[in-house]
């Protein structure tokens, strides 16, 4: 997999991929992630890549060239183009699921008061990671690339990826490690049995339980 990553602060987001799983991710060649600064695509004097509204209104828009110059260097037929903004459809674990699959991932994140409207004919996606305002689309691409990247065959485990939270519409159970009590808190004796059948019923009833009680709105 390859994620091309188009932003005007690389510096946000090369902090990020430099650690932990996605770092040895990127080392062992299960994903190439190259960040773009996109402020050299632009055709203007001093890189400019924003301009004010027509029509009047606050804040700086997102200007067309910039970003429509970078498109034509790098998209292939194989590349998928998503755009990050407050109005796309809310992210979630599926969708995580659905973007590992693309052999190229192209990742525009915005700034300023928004984009031009035409940049919006180059994309394939609009996606938002939650019901907030953020200044810049770094976060939600650095939550992108994290959640995709795990899922990539042979990055983690696949015993941590089916016992984790979402899979089935569940969230996931409680687990607990030594000692076997602190502080007068104890581990459920059912994990101390060594009884595996009852271990993992146990397991089921709590995700559902859990689900029930925290995330109502899976189970719909
Ligand atoms: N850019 C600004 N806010 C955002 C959000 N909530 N999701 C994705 N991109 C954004």
């Amino acid at each position: 997999m390859r994620i091309d990553v188009l932003t005007l602060f690389p510096d946000a987001i090369e902090g990020f991929i430099n650690e932990s799983i996605i770092k040895r991710a990127i080392a062992s060649g299960k994903v190439e992630i190259n960040l773009i600064n996109f402020r050299k695509y632009s055709p203007l004097n001093n890189n400019q890549v924003d301009d004010t509204p027509y029509g009047g209104g606050a804040g700086m828009v997102l200007r067309c060239e910039p970003i429509f110059n970078c498109l034509d260097e790098i998209k292939t037929d194989d590349s998928y183009v998503v755009l990050l903004t407050p109005e796309g459809s809310t992210y979630n674990q599926e969708k995580a699921k659905s973007l590992t699959l693309k052999k190229h991932l192209i990742i525009i994140c915005g700034h300023y008061e928004g984009f031009d409207e035409r940049i919006k004919t180059l994309v394939d996606e609009e996606i938002s990671i939650g019901d907030y305002i953020l200044t810049g689309g770094e976060i939600a691409a650095a939550a992108i690339i994290d959640s995709t990247v795990r899922l990539i065959d042979g990055v983690i485990t696949k015993d941590s990826l089916e016992s984790e939270s979402f899979n089935d519409n569940l969230l996931d159970y409680p687990t607990y490690t030594k000692p076997a009590e602190y502080r007068g808190l104890k581990v459920p004796d059912v994990l101390i049995s060594g009884n595996h059948e009852l271990i993992n019923k146990w397991r089921e009833e709590k995700r559902k339980e859990k689900t029930m009680e925290k995330r109502p709105d899976l189970l719909k």
